[in-house]
């Protein structure tokens, strides 16, 4: 008989809503920082760190995208991908699927290549070194225009087979899912899998996990905690099997709470629920924090905890002989255990 704390520690994990810029702890930025010459307006990694005191979207997202400026060269994305892949090794994830924010980069002159070459080359290496499995799904920044959008779609074609997915973030306020409707179904017929965030307690979020669905047609929908004001639309989520990938400490940072007791509502709904750890240098808390913090929350037992797993191998977009041979570790450790 082991603790909860060492179940959720040493079950393996996979981790499906993760922003690889999310991860730049403020250590490894000062250290980009002097490598790149670019000067920091915070003295120290503690003042830095006390600097992240949020309290809603956008002011995480001014900082977020702020940090990113020491982010200049193909051998900085990959060393901040290897931080990640590093840290999760030890916490047991085997599989994850990282959002990057291609327009954050090119916007301030940064090339796609230069990205996508450094985040690529770290997930072979990781793959090698951990055995980490991951895919990279490519957001779309909602506060910026559908024809942005469009440009960064072009520009990803060249490495299609590097990124499994589509995915639309950043401010959601007066920037709905249906601003989006043309790239997404562009997106659709090069093959790309399909997800949106709508974030936690945004204006008309009922409405916009409806656009998700009616008119986008997502496979799965980031965060979407609000959908249990609306049965119908649950019954809908339950109905298509989409999944939530939810991120309980952000959600103590952005809005008021974990939203643990709507998380366990949602599951309770028969909802394919994940917990996720989205930004995690900025949200103090990998996927062990986040799945523990849920879990003390809400006082789960360890087959819920486990269920909560299953879930993201079963939505996570793998072939089916990969999702099976996952599976079966989950429950090898839980039949072990
Ligand atoms: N970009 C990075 N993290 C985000 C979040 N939680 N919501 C929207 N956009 C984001």
């Amino acid at each position: 008989m082991t603790t909860i704390e060492h179940f959720i520690g040493a079950i393996p994990k996979a981790e499906l809503h993760l922003y690889i810029e999310g991860t730049l702890e403020p250590e490894l930025k000062f250290e980009l920082a002097k490598r790149n010459g670019i000067d920091l307006p915070y003295a120290s990694v503690g003042e830095m760190r006390e600097a992240y005191d949020f309290d809603d979207l956008p002011s995480f997202l001014a900082q977020y995208y702020e940090g990113m400026s020491v982010l200049l060269a193909e051998e900085d994305f990959y060393d901040l991908a290897m931080a990640y892949f590093t840290r999760v090794a030890a916490e047991n994830v085997v599989y994850v699927e990282m959002f990057f924010d291609p327009q954050a980069h090119t916007s301030r002159g940064v090339e796609f290549s230069t990205v996508i070459e450094g985040l690529h080359r770290a997930q072979g290496d990781a793959g090698e070194r951990f055995g980490i499995r991951s895919q990279l799904i490519m957001c779309f920044l909602r506060d910026m225009s559908a024809e942005s959008a469009a440009e960064t779609l072009d520009q990803a074609e060249k490495y299609r087979d590097w990124i499994v997915g589509v995915g639309l973030d950043s401010d959601e306020k007066g920037n709905p899912p249906i601003k989006f409707t043309d790239v997404f179904a562009d997106a659709r017929s090069r093959g790309y899998r399909l997800t949106m965030h709508c974030d936690v307690d945004q204006e008309d979020s009922v409405e916009h996990i409806w656009q998700c669905l009616d008119v986008i047609g997502v496979e799965r929908i980031d965060h979407g905690v609000n959908a249990i004001e609306d049965e119908e639309l649950c019954r809908e989520i339950v109905r298509r099997g989409l999944g939530l990938t939810v991120c309980p400490i952000s959600n103590a940072y952005v809005t008021d709470g974990t939203k643990a007791d709507l998380i366990v509502g949602l599951l309770e709904r028969g909802i394919k629920v994940t917990v996720n750890s989205d930004d995690p240098a900025y949200f103090p808390g990998y996927i062990e924090e986040n799945l523990l913090r849920l879990q003390q929350e809400a006082d789960l037992d360890s087959t819920t905890v486990a269920r909560l797993v299953r879930n993201a191998f079963e939505i996570a977009w793998l072939e089916p002989d990969e999702r099976s041979g996952y599976l079966a570790r989950v429950d090898a450790f839980i039949g072990g255990d």
